[in-house]
């Protein structure tokens, strides 16, 4: 990995070493996963969101490649707040790179219950999963789609969060800029947008069969990019708290598409499945060549676009 201090960029008063994060979901269910991201050439990590209870999630086939991108119906597996927090101490044990947990609930009760966990363990911030859009079946439509909801709960997570409260949104509404200033009024200090589309659906002609076994999935890679990219640029001209941007990225050049719409930050998922965690190599050396060629100093002097 190529060292330089010219990616660098601070992430709540921590240092990060790029701007590019781990997207939850992605390795980062255990300490050493986060650390290959971190070697990799990852700034700041972004668990597997955690429940109270661990969940084993759905049945497979949960993942399925199309032209466009990735299906994915994952049913929110993972080992719970304790053991997921195990892990994010067990990381930060070994590494300065900032830490996001990711926490998903359906009630205001339980996101206060997790909060007050996040709290007790070595994570530099934390976000709100509410936006997850492969459990309707159980839980209903995504919190997201309610600016009442949204505000309700980062209201009172801030209340008594020590950390920095971060609003994972969804794209899957009519109203995201309003969500998305309601949860800046509400106290949010950042937002990521967005989490994945859909949800959508893949077809297998030859086994008439959906591609994943729940039928439907959240839709990740380049044909959210778009969307993406609309959103990240339509919302950072209607608040002040930094972005973090997701979907679709996958290369330096969809990164700094990604900085000119407007985020302060660029988190990487479906591309680590395309091309294995050095991704975060490839597309940290893709920015460092982007700003040499263009006698720029620092990544924050790629400026939004007017
Ligand atoms: C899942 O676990 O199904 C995906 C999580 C998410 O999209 O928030």
């Amino acid at each position: 990995m190529k060292k330089s201090g010219i990616l660098q960029t601070d992430f709540f008063g921590k240092l990060a070493n790029s701007p590019l994060v781990l997207a939850s979901g992605v390795i980062d269910v255990s300490y050493s996963g986060m650390l290959r991201a971190v070697e990799a050439g990852c700034g700041i990590v972004t668990m597997k969101s955690l429940t109270l209870e661990p969940r084993k999630g759905h049945n497979g086939p949960v993942v399925a490649e199309f032209a466009g991108g990735f299906i994915n119906s994952m049913g929110l597996c993972n080992p719970g707040i304790d053991s997921g927090l195990k892990e994010a101490d067990d990381f930060k044990n070994r590494s300065d790179a900032p830490l996001i947990a990711s926490v998903f609930a359906i009630s205001t009760d339980d996101f206060i219950a997790l909060t007050r966990k996040v709290n007790d363990s070595k994570a530099d911030a934390i976000e709100l999963n509410l936006s997850c859009p492969n459990v309707a079946d159980e839980y209903g439509i995504p919190l997201a789609a309610s600016k009442e909801k949204v505000t309700e709960i980062v209201l009172e997570v801030k209340k008594i969060s020590r950390l920095p409260v971060i609003a994972k949104l969804s794209p899957n509404t009519y109203n995201v800029p309003e969500i998305a200033k309601a949860a800046e009024n509400a106290g949010a200090d950042a937002l990521t947008l967005i989490n994945t589309l859909g949800p959508g659906m893949v077809i297998n002609i030859h086994a008439r069969k959906p591609m994943i076994l729940n039928k439907f999935g959240g839709i990740s890679g380049a044909a959210i990019k778009p969307v993406a990219l609309k959103l990240i640029y339509q919302i950072s001209k209607l608040i002040d708290i930094p972005i973090i941007g997701t979907g679709g990225v996958l290369n330096a050049d969809d990164a700094i598409e990604f900085l000119m719409a407007g985020a302060k930050y660029v988190s990487i998922g479906t591309a680590v499945y395309y091309h294995g965690i050095e991704v975060f190599t490839e597309i940290r050396e893709g920015l460092i060549n982007y700003l040499t060629t263009n006698n720029l100093s620092s990544i924050e002097d790629i400026l939004p676009l007017s």
